[in-house]
């Protein structure tokens, strides 16, 4: 349980420096899954040390998969293949993270042992349906609380056959449970999804050697393949950096250089929705590290514009659009942000975090069932606003409160160690008050 810890952030002057972001959260979490799941050893560098991923380490440990550190971001890990895990003997505890327990049902759903996994307060009311749903059709057993959605989830694993899967939603969640089971059974899976999501499960998976391919509306996996272990880097996480990002745009007589950052297509939606918002952000030193895109990111204050922002964008900006909706508030005229319902299920529901945080600071910001509208470009005051438990919100009020005309205490802050370790110390490097 965490213990509630305020944070006061106060207006600043300028931001300077160069720096990076800690590791891409959902890439740590593959790189520790699938080099469990490969034959022999993985080293993986560059690994997020938030609470995600080390409740996926954990998983693995129970598990049987032996990891050893070598130092605080770099672990070797050592696979036992598709078929070397063992039965937990207790309760596997999914933390906060949604990835875990989510890509978790998929590698348990065809291991032939039984297993629980469980989560924190506010993942035990996240919708568990949308995996249950397709393994289930797989001809898992999947139990769950309230009628079969919710965590705890009891899984007895085993005897799945291969599937064609319609996902209703652009879940990159879904998308690799049912990938994920596909891969460890005979035939072959195929997963359609609405619009692309985030594909480092794809990316990563065929970096290990699994038989797989990505095309137009979906991904199909050739299941049975083994994997063999690599060593994999991890890029700077776009979804931390973005912080920073908004941060360097609103603040005046800003400029940061964000060192190392992922910017996987599939993820760089911020980016263009900022730079459409009239951002100053330069893209230098592109390339590819274990089969992912990185580079380094120069931004500077600019004058921000409304827009309107849906479609294919918000998948790729999904994590984002809280920092997204302080940027808006900062921006001169309205910006609209639709077709998102999907915030509205994510850590707490964002949608009314938001609304109620920058509302509280005399934001003129409106929710709608899909998103919300905001009308920027005014003094955002001080004042006291709440994280909700969640890390994404209370990052994004420490950023509002570097632009707002005084101190904005945040409370419950603890929760930014989900996936940001060092954050407030960061801040405190770059922010000049
Ligand atoms: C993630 C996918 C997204 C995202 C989450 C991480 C992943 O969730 O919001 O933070 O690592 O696959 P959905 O798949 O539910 O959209």
């Amino acid at each position: 349980m965490h213990k509630t810890v305020a944070k006061t952030v106060l207006p600043a002057k300028r931001l300077r420096g160069d720096f990076t972001v800690p590791g891409d959260k959902s890439i740590s979490h593959r790189a520790i899954m699938f080099a469990s799941l490969a034959q022999g050893e993985s080293r993986i560098r560059g690994l997020l040390r938030g609470e995600d991923c080390l409740s996926t380490l954990h998983a693995f440990q129970c598990l049987g998969i032996a990891v050893a550190e070598k130092g605080e971001d770099d672990i070797i890990i050592q696979g036992r293949g598709l078929d070397g895990l063992r039965e937990p003997d207790n309760v596997i505890d999914c933390g906060n993270s949604g990835t875990t327990m989510r890509l978790m049902s998929g590698i348990l759903a065809a291991q032939p042992f039984f297993s629980i996994l469980t989560g924190d307060q506010y993942l035990r009311k996240r919708p568990m349906g949308r995996v249950i749903g397709p393994l289930t059709a797989m001809g898992a057993g999947i139990l769950g609380r309230d009628k079969n959605s919710k965590a705890p989830l009891a899984i007895d694993g085993g005897g799945l056959t291969a599937t064609e899967y319609h996902s209703p939603i652009a879940s990159a969640q879904v998308k690799s449970a049912v990938i994920l089971a596909g891969m460890q059974i005979d035939g072959t899976t195929t997963v359609y999804e609405p619009h692309l999501s985030r594909d480092h499960s794809e990316r990563m998976l065929r970096y290990f050697g699994a038989d797989l391919e990505s095309f137009s509306g979906g991904t199909r996996v050739n299941g049975r393949v083994q994997l063999h272990g690599k060593d994999v880097d991890v890029p700077g996480d776009i979804s931390s950096a973005a912080f920073f990002l908004v941060a360097g745009l609103i603040v005046p007589d800003s400029e940061l250089l964000l060192k190392n950052v992922g910017v996987n297509p599939t993820r760089s939606g911020v980016i263009d929705i900022l730079q459409q918002m009239g951002g100053s952000i330069e893209l230098t030193n592109l390339r590819e590290l274990s089969g992912e895109p990185v580079a380094d990111l120069l931004v500077k204050s600019s004058n921000l514009q409304g827009i309107d922002i849906g479609g294919d964008l918000i998948p790729r900006a999904i994590d984002e659009f809280p920092v997204i909706s302080v940027a808006a508030a900062f921006a001169e005229g309205v910006t609209t942000i639709r077709d998102a319902r999907e915030l509205r299920v994510k850590e707490t529901d964002r949608i009314a975090a938001m609304c109620e945080c920058l509302g509280a600071l005399g934001v003129a910001i409106e929710p709608l069932e899909d998103g919300m509208r905001v009308a920027g470009g005014k003094t955002i005051n001080g004042g006291e606003v709440n994280s909700f438990g969640d890390h994404r919100i209370a990052m994004s009020m420490a950023i509002a409160a570097l632009g707002a005309a005084a101190d904005i205490k945040i409370v419950d802050t603890t929760c930014t160690q989900t996936s940001f370790p060092g954050f407030w110390e960061l801040l405190d490097q770059v922010a000049e008050v």
